[in-house]
């Protein structure tokens, strides 16, 4: 179980603690659900990376794995480079502080105002994902007036199968991303002939989760068979952005690449195909972002029923799921589930772990092994939540998104807060204001009928009869 838990967890006196800190203190503390991010375990799997891939390479997290201010300064002191895909993660790595030329935005449907505000802002790298962006770059860098070019990246679907869920396959044929490498070709000698912009190398993202480091050898050598016979289109030292895609573990015994594993595929393949082709120097960029922040994190929520299934077992309900965690129901993904509460007692029962959303799929853990006397108000924890999910959660049912803290040294701080009922309503621009001014709450209006209110949640116009 070890490695899929943050490097810090330890279990001393019937207590789970992280980062020094007890998850059921952590509870009590920031409330549930919460997603608790160790730090020291994001610092050594950035430390790891680097160690695999060198200084010269350019490390890029993924923000779409996971992201916030906190963690954006702390990628920013590490020297690494982030990857965002909207003008939101743009906004939030900017307010973070960080270096706008180390910024690369992706996107295969960027509007006007987000590439408008990327060259405004200094965005070191832009990657092309279809052949009219480049005439709409021409027409925002006009808009904005600025004299900033960032450097283009152009995307490439290269025809591979990784093996990993169809939904996070991202190369191969039907799907969105990228050009066919024809169509790139004829993009390449556009950008080069225009000589308005600078080209300075490919992109390939294969895909996510992938558990063969064979198929990162490949995606090196698509790259590589692509920029050679081009060569005069690339600068003296070309940009190989191979993407993202090494694996994080989720289960007890699953085996997953290192970052050493995973760096060796990439650079042996680049060697081999460059040499042949006399590809000349190039830098490796790659955007991991699951394999640095899914087993920094864990979730945790409190026990609100404990109760008999007609024909299946027992069920715990939980007071979150669905709505901070949708990967379960999106991609069957599948967890660990620990008792914090009662980390001495044997596991020796199975439960299954449920959601409070209104949907049969919301299951967190279909047979999860538990202490028998699990009980109402423990605290369960989930590791390997870092990554996809607080980046993905939603406010279903009308339920907040989680607080986010993060632990290191026996303490924590809080880096994003709990979403209200307040923050939930705020864009609703036909509500009141909370707490309805003495006189002004309507009359309740005869027949109307009654609102179906799930509990705890905020629907504060409801006109009762
Ligand atoms: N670069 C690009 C262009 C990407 O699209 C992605 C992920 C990455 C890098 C980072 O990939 P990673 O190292 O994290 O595998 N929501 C899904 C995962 C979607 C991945 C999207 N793209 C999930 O929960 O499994």
């Amino acid at each position: 179980m070890k490695h899929v838990l943050p490097v810090s967890w330890t279990e001393a006196g019937g207590r789970a603690r992280v980062g020094g800190v007890a998850l059921t203190e952590l509870a009590a503390r920031f409330g549930t659900p919460l997603v608790v991010v160790d730090e020291s375990h994001l610092e050594d799997r950035l430390a790891r990376f680097r160690a695999a891939f060198g200084a010269d390479a350019g490390l890029t997290y993924a923000g779409k794995a996971f992201l916030c201010g906190a963690l954006v300064r702390l990628l920013d002191r590490k020297g690494w480079l982030v990857d965002v895909v909207s003008g939101g993660e743009l906004e939030l790595v900017r307010r973070a502080g960080f270096p706008m030329r180390d910024v690369i935005l992706h996107g295969n449907a960027k509007s006007t105002a987000e590439l408008e505000r990327a060259i405004d802002y200094g965005v070191g790298r832009i990657v092309i994902d279809h052949p009219d962006e480049v005439d709409d770059l021409g027409k925002a860098a006009a808009a904005v007036g600025s004299k900033h070019r960032p450097e283009l990246l152009l995307r490439l679907n290269v025809d591979l199968t990784p093996e990993t869920h169809e939904k996070v396959r991202t190369v191969g044929p039907g799907t969105q991303f990228g050009m066919s490498p024809p169509d790139a070709a004829s993009v390449a000698r556009r950008i080069t002939g225009s000589g308005r912009w600078r080209l300075t190398g490919v992109h390939i993202h294969a895909g996510s989760q992938i558990r063969d480091p064979a198929l990162f050898s490949r995606v090196a050598e698509a790259a590589v068979g692509f920029v050679a016979p081009l060569r005069r289109c690339f600068p003296e030292r070309v940009d190989l952005d191979l993407g993202g895609g090494l694996a994080a573990p989720y289960r007890d015994g699953e085996e997953v690449p290192s970052p050493r594993e995973y760096a060796e595929a990439l650079r042996g393949g680049l060697q081999r195909a460059g040499a042949e082709a006399r590809l000349g120097a190039y830098r490796l960029i790659v955007e991991p972002g699951r394999s640095v922040i899914a087993n920094a994190g864990l979730t945790l929520y409190t026990i609100h029923a404990r109760k008999r299934l007609d024909g299946a077992g027992e069920a715990l309900a939980v007071d979150g799921g669905l709505s901070d965690n949708p990967r379960p129901s999106l991609y069957g993904a599948s967890y660990e589930v620990l008792n914090a509460s009662r980390a001495r007692d044997e596991a020796g029962r199975t439960f299954r772990v449920v959601g409070r959303h209104c949907e049969s799929g919301d299951v967190i853990a279909p047979a999860a092994t538990l202490p028998g006397d699990t009980a109402v108000g423990d605290v369960l924890a989930i590791p390997g939540t870092g990554a996809y999910v607080f980046a993905m959660s939603s406010r279903y049912n009308g339920v907040g998104r989680p607080a986010v803290v993060f632990v290191r040294d026996g303490a924590a701080r809080e880096v994003v807060r709990r979403e209200t009922d307040d923050d939930l309503l705020a864009c609703d621009l036909t509500l009141g204001s909370p707490e309805p001014a003495c006189g002004t709450r309507p009359e309740p209006t005869r027949g109307a009928r009654p609102v179906n209110v799930a509990a705890g949640s905020a629907v504060a116009s409801a006109v009762r009869p």
